[in-house]
């Protein structure tokens, strides 16, 4: 039978409060996840105070604040601090984002921040993305062909390249396949999100040669008709993509591929 808590081990306990910056008049209070994989330790809760007069805008600079004036342990994943390496994605105040593009002032009050759900953690802020990129590499994310190769490169209208828009985008940061309840239960099996949006990406290239032995690698009961349409996937995608739309018209073009 499915576990619907989290085991004892696993329970985030209240950690510790840490001094507020010395002199600091305008302050924003932060609960953030902490686990330490080298202790026995529970996760827990630990509690910081960020100078708003000494830090940018975004949850990300609040973030980086804490380690770099108050607790140098935190950690974190980040690089591009713009949006595109989709490294910083978390959740915060219960919504999977990008850290970097969240500005503080979206909410009032304390704010919580967590791993992206589901996920195992390997410490902190950072999860285990391993069977993501797995998943990722496993709908061969590379133009495929059997023609061959052009002397300059291979062309493709504006019109089929037009199709692209809206998949090419992904930065792959996980937000949308860690939001979306059937990867929560089926994550091993089920693409998700992510994956089968890129997958479409690579169905619809106009350039892409090998369509059928691709819509035929999806044909699972798992890999793609997990997707029940519950759309927490193109809620929460930070670069307004919608895999949900891309999952059904692979379906579309499952159904076409058998009445053929
Ligand atoms: S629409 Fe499909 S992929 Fe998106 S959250 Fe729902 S079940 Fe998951
Ligand atoms: S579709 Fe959006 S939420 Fe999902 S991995 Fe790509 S950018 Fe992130
Ligand atoms: S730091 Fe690159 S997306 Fe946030």
């Amino acid at each position: 039978m499915a576990e619907l808590t989290l085991r004892k081990a696993d329970q985030p306990q209240k950690g510790k409060t840490w001094p507020k910056p010395a002199g600091a008049t305008r302050l924003r209070e932060f609960h953030i996840y902490r686990y330490d994989p080298d202790t026995a330790d529970n996760p827990r809760i630990d509690t910081y105070f960020v100078d708003l007069d000494n830090c940018g805008p975004m949850i990300l600079d609040a973030l980086l604040f804490i380690k770099n004036n108050i607790d140098p342990t935190l950690t974190l994943r980040r690089s591009c601090r713009e949006g595109i390496c989709g490294s910083c994605s978390m959740n915060i105040n219960g919504l999977n984002t990008l850290a970097c593009t969240k500005g503080m002032d979206d909410s009032s009050g304390a704010i919580k921040i967590y791993p992206l759900p589901h996920m195992p953690v390997v410490k902190d802020l950072v999860p285990d993305l391993s069977n993501f990129y797995a998943q990722h590499r496993a709908i061969e994310p590379w133009l495929k062909t059997t023609s061959p190769t052009p002397e300059k490169e291979w062309t493709q209208s504006i019109e089929n390249r037009a199709k692209l828009d809206g998949l090419y985008e992904c930065i792959l940061c996980a937000c949308c396949s860690t939001s979306c309840p059937s990867y929560w239960w089926n994550g091993e099996k089920y693409l998700g999100p992510a994956a089968l949006l890129q997958a479409y990406r690579w169905l619809i290239d106009s350039r892409d040669e090998t369509t059928a032995e691709r819509l035929e690698n999806l044909e699972d009961p798992f890999k793609l008709y997990r997707c029940h349409t519950i759309m927490n996937c193109a809620q929460v995608c930070p670069k307004g993509l919608n895999p949900a739309k891309a999952i059904a018209q692979i379906k579309k073009m499952m159904v076409e591929r058998k009445a053929a």
